[in-house]
C-alpha cells in the first residue's frame, strides 16, 4: 500500500510517483499541476507523536505527511521552526483582537522558499539525480543553491539580470551556476524549462515540480502544532506564481483529513496591484483560464504575470472561501518599515506585502475589532535594501567634530 499518489488539478488523472514526474501530459504545464494525495490510514500509521521535536529536526518533524515512501536523508541544515510572534501594538493600532507575525524569513537562506528547496533536494536525491535546475525571481533560486550545495548536488540557476544584488550574491556564494538573462521570470521561466528539460536535470519550476507544495506546506503544519484549535481567523500571505497561498490550504486541509484540527483559518492572498495576475483570473471565475500580462512591482519575488500555479490557486480559494487583495507598491514599502518598527521583524517588499494586505482588510472592513490575524513574512528584508532605501531619509556623514555632532542631535 502507497502512502501517496499524485492527481491532476484540473481533469482529475490519477497518477503513481513512477508514472509521471511533473505534470498532467493530457492537461499540459499549467492546467495540469498535480496535487499530492495521501492515504490517510498510512499516514496514521506514520504519525505518533503529538508534541514534535521542532526545534532539531524543522520540517522533517512533519515526515509522516511529506511525500516519501521512505525514511528521508535530509540536507543537514536546520528549515522551519520559524519563530512566531504576537504584536499587542500592531493589534492595539489596528483594533484587532490578536496579531501575530511568523518571520520565515529566517529561514538558512532567509526565505520561506527553503521549506520546498529542501524537500525537492530530498527529491532529487532519492531518484538518484545529480543536478537540480529552476527558474526564479531570486528566493527559489538561492534556496534552491543553499540546500543543494549542503546535499552535496549541482544547481543551475536561471534568474532575470534584474534580482536584487542580495539573491544574486547568495548564489556566487554557495557555487551554483548561474544564468542571469536580461528578461522577466516569465521568459526566464520559460527558457529554463526548454533547456533544463532538455539537459535532463531534476525541475525545481514552481507548479511543475508537484512537491515543492508539500515542502511549502510545512508553515501551515507548524502554525497548527503551535497554535492548535487556536488557530487565527485570517492568514494573510503575498502571491506571486500562487504555489506559497495553496500550500496553506492543503496543509491546513490535510490536518483536517487527520483530524488534527477541526476548522481552516480564512486564507487572504496578497498581490501586487502591477502584477495582481492571479487576482484578475479569480475574479473572472470557474474556469480560472488565466489572464497574463507584463507584471511590474519593487515586490520582485512576486513580479510574475504569467502565474504557473494559478489554476491550484483559485480552486483552492473557491473550495474555501478564501479572498484576495491587492496593494500599492508604496504601501509594501511603507508596510515594511512599519513592520520592523512594531515588531522588530525586517520583511522583504514581498514580505511585507501580506501586512499591507491586512492594513488595507481593516481598512474596507474585511477583518474587525473581532478578527485573530496571522501574517506571515515570507523573506527577510536584508535580501533587498535597495528599494526600502529609496524611500528613507539620506543618512549624511558627519566629521568627526564634538559639536557638529551635538548639532545633528538637536
Ligand atoms: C518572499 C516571497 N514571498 C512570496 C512569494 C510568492 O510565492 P509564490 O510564487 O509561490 O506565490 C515568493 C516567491 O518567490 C517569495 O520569494
Ligand atoms: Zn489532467
Amino acid at each position: 500500500m502507497r502512502k501517496y499518489f499524485l492527481k491532476c488539478i484540473s481533469c482529475g488523472k490519477e497518477f503513481r510517483e513512477d508514472e509521471v514526474d511533473y505534470y498532467c501530459p493530457d492537461c499540459g504545464e499549467r492546467r495540469g499541476t498535480l496535487e499530492v494525495v495521501y492515504d490517510f490510514e498510512q499516514v496514521r500509521k506514520q504519525y505518533r507523536c503529538s508534541s514534535l521535536p521542532l526545534h532539531r529536526k524543522g520540517i522533517w518533524a512533519f515526515d509522516f505527511l511529506l511525500p516519501f515512501e521512505e525514511e528521508v536523508d535530509p540536507p543537514e541544515l536546520l528549515v522551519g521552526n520559524t519563530p512566531l510572534y504576537r504584536s499587542d501594538s500592531l493589534a492595539r493600532k489596528y483594533g484587532v483582537a490578536e496579531l501575530f507575525v511568523k518571520d520565515d524569513g529566517r529561514n538558512p537562506t532567509a526565505s520561506f522558499k527553503d521549506r520546498a528547496s529542501a524537500v525537492a533536494v530530498a527529491k532529487a536525491k532519492a531518484k538518484g539525480f545529480d543536478t537540480i535546475f529552476c527558474a526564479s525571481t531570486g528566493n527559489a533560486a538561492s534556496s534552491l543553491s543553499g540546500l543543494s550545495a549542503v546535499a552535496g548536488m549541482k544547481s543551475v540557476i536561471f534568474v532575470p539580470a534584474t534580482a536584487p544584488t542580495a539573491k544574486i550574491t547568495q548564489l556566487q556564494v554557495y557555487g551554483s551556476k548561474i544564468l542571469a538573462i536580461d528578461a522577466s521570470y516569465d521568459r526566464v521561466f520559460d527558457l529554463s524549462m526548454e533547456i533544463g528539460m532538455s539537459m535532463g536535470w531534476y525541475c525545481r519550476n514552481s507548479a511543475i515540480n508537484p512537491y515543492l507544495l508539500e515542502g511549502k506546506k510545512t508553515c501551515a503544519l507548524e502554525l497548527a502544532f503551535e497554535m492548535r484549535d487556536n488557530l487565527p481567523d485570517f492568514v494573510f500571505v503575498s502571491v506571486g506564481d500562487g504555489t506559497v497561498l495553496s500550500s496553506f490550504y492543503k496543509g491546513f486541509d490535510d490536518l483536517i483529513k487527520l483530524g488534527l484540527i477541526s476548522k481552516m483559518p480564512t486564507m487572504v492572498g496578497v498581490q501586487a496591484e502591477g502584477s495582481a495576475a492571479i487576482m484578475k483570473t479569480y475574479e473572472r471565475g470557474y474556469p480560472f483560464d488565466p489572464v497574463d500580462f507584463e507584471a511590474s512591482t519593487v515586490a520582485d519575488s512576486i513580479c510574475v504575470g504569467k502565474p504557473r500555479d494559478v489554476v491550484k490557486a483559485c480552486r483552492y480559494t473557491k473550495a474555501h472561501d478564501g479572498l484576495f487583495l491587492s496593494v500599492s507598491d508604496s504601501r509594501i514599502l511603507r508596510g515594511i518599515i512599519e513592520l520592523a518598527r512594531e515588531t522588530g521583524v525586517f520583511a522583504e517588499p514581498a514580505g511585507a506585502a501580506a501586512f499591507a494586505g491586512f492594513r488595507k482588510a481593516r481598512e474596507i472592513g474585511i477583518v474587525d475589532e473581532r478578527s485573530r490575524i496571522l501574517v506571515v513574512v515570507t523573506g527577510n528584508g536584508l535580501k533587498d535594501l535597495k528599494n526600502v532605501s529609496a524611500v528613507l531619509p539620506e543618512v549624511k556623514t558627519l566629521p568627526p567634530e564634538k559639536d557638529v555632532i551635538e548639532e545633528a542631535l538637536r
